[in-house]
């Protein structure tokens, strides 16, 4: 209310009669006040020529100033809604653009790929086209920056960069979190944002949700303001033609319902890593210590348990839309194993991902979180960087997992820094 609003400036109480006080008011001489004066001034004259100022109440001047205020409230909103709107309008324009551009003669799939998209249209969202989405499902520290950031340099894609940040380090393994996690992965995959609230805000905090998704965060330069407005991020995700995610906070089994939505369209890749690889590169990790879905090796053994077991069932249900890569395999022949996911996923292997792959894949840039790096040495480090009492730790835990996955144990130290841990013959399924 109006008078509440003078005392907390630390002005005298408003009382009657209003003359009076308007007054002692200009007296006082404070600027902002002489504009409410003016408009209060307007009203005692009016009350004058009501002929009833004594019975008037105190309510019903404080309402009529205050619908003046929320009048010019109103319009002040108004004037920013529009704003956004002429933005969002100017980027998206921007963006349909950019993707022309980078779709300029993209082999499209026509038929290859169990897929019959022949031209931008059947593949972008606001033009009725149905994307091609693709899911990488993992842990922590199992090559899926990577692999994700291969995805984002094709073109015209847009990257859900691990949708789950918000749940910590977490794994979900079930209900009730999963039920939850995964309407927010249903809603990202349809490009929907509306509800989003909790997501949006852990971005806001933390941008690297959003800095991986490189033509989204490109856009959130250039327009800060729209950057995490649900009406803005709804049209300019419909805008992309392939749409694709990472995923390491979900175990397999649980992606079922998502594989059987035939609207959802999705392909999953599972990628699978050494756990010893995989512990190895988590010590080094300031946020792994004090969570056991991080450190346990008896945790992560039993997913991928699990996973193994989903996977064999998935990978005859989902012929087309559900493969298994390890993660070794890809750094020893990255560019042949590149080239199988990608038809695996439909995508053209196009020069841009190539161009990545050559920049990124042999050399040693830019420390531990790089995705640049030698990818040959890099599956293999924790053969000198563990002891052998820490491998044999993992081992224990780790019998079936590494059965199941194809890895081999060390036999002691010295074995340990010279065989090669994965087994060749290793094919899934
Ligand atoms: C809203 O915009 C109009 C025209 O752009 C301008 O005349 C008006 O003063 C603005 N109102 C507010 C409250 O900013
Ligand atoms: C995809 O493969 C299925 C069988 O696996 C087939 O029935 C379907 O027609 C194929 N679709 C396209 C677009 O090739
Ligand atoms: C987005 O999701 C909300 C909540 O699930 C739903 O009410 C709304 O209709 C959806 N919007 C679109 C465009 O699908
Ligand atoms: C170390 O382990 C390997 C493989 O299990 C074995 O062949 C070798 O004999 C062992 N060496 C020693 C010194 O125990």
């Amino acid at each position: 209310m109006f008078h509440s609003k003078l005392s907390s400036k630390g002005q005298k109480r408003w009382r009657f009669p209003l003359d009076i006080d308007c007054l002692r008011v200009n007296v006082v001489g404070v600027g902002t006040l002489i504009v409410v004066c003016f408009v209060t001034t307007l009203i005692c004259q009016q009350l004058i020529t009501a002929s009833d100022p004594v019975g008037f109440s105190q309510i019903s001047v404080g309402r009529s100033i205050q619908s003046l205020l929320q009048f010019d409230d109103r319009e002040k909103q108004q004037n920013i809604s529009q704003d956004i709107k002429a933005q969002i309008k100017n980027a998206l324009k921007i963006q349909r653009r950019l993707i022309k551009g980078e779709m300029d003669g993209y082999l499209y799939p026509r038929g290859r790929y169990n897929m019959s998209a022949s031209k931008l249209s059947d593949l972008v969202p606001e033009l009725g086209g149905t994307p091609v989405r693709s899911i990488i499902l993992t842990t922590w520290r199992s090559g899926s920056t990577f692999l994700g950031d291969i995805l984002d340099s094709h073109p015209g894609n847009y990257y859900h960069y691990e949708p789950l940040l918000q749940y910590e380090i977490v794994q979900i393994r079930g209900p009730p979190l999963w039920h939850e996690a995964r309407s927010l992965v249903r809603s990202l995959t349809m490009c929907n944002y509306t509800t989003l609230t909790d997501y949006l805000q852990y971005g806001m905090e933390h941008n690297y949700l959003f800095t991986h998704n490189s033509r989204l965060w490109e856009m959130c330069g250039q327009f800060p303001d729209l950057c995490f407005e649900p009406e803005f991020l709804n049209s300019f995700c419909r805008l992309f033609p392939f749409q694709s995610m990472k995923i390491v906070r979900v175990r397999l089994k649980l992606f079922q319902d998502l594989l059987n939505d035939p609207r959802l369209n999705l392909r999953v890749l599972l990628l699978i890593r050494d756990p010893r690889g995989i512990l190895q590169s988590r010590k080094h990790r300031v946020w792994c210590p004090g969570n056991p879905d991080c450190t346990e090796p008896s945790r992560l053994c039993a997913d991928m348990v699990s996973d193994y077991s989903a996977a064999i069932k998935f990978s005859k249900k989902y012929k087309n839309r559900f493969k298994v890569m390890r993660y070794e395999d890809i750094s020893l022949d990255p560019y042949s194993s590149v080239s199988e996911l990608f038809s695996f996923f439909g995508l053209d292997l196009h020069p841009n991902v190539i161009d990545f792959l050559d920049t990124h894949t042999k050399v040693n840039i830019g420390g531990v979180s790089s995705t640049y790096r030698d990818s040959k040495a890099a599956p293999f480090h924790w053969r000198n960087d563990l002891s052998f009492e820490e491998v044999a730790q993992i081992q224990s835990s780790c019998k079936s997992a590494l059965k199941l996955w194809g890895y081999r144990t060390a036999g002691n130290a010295t074995h340990q820094k010279n065989f090669i841990p994965i087994s060749k013959e290793f094919t899934f399924a």
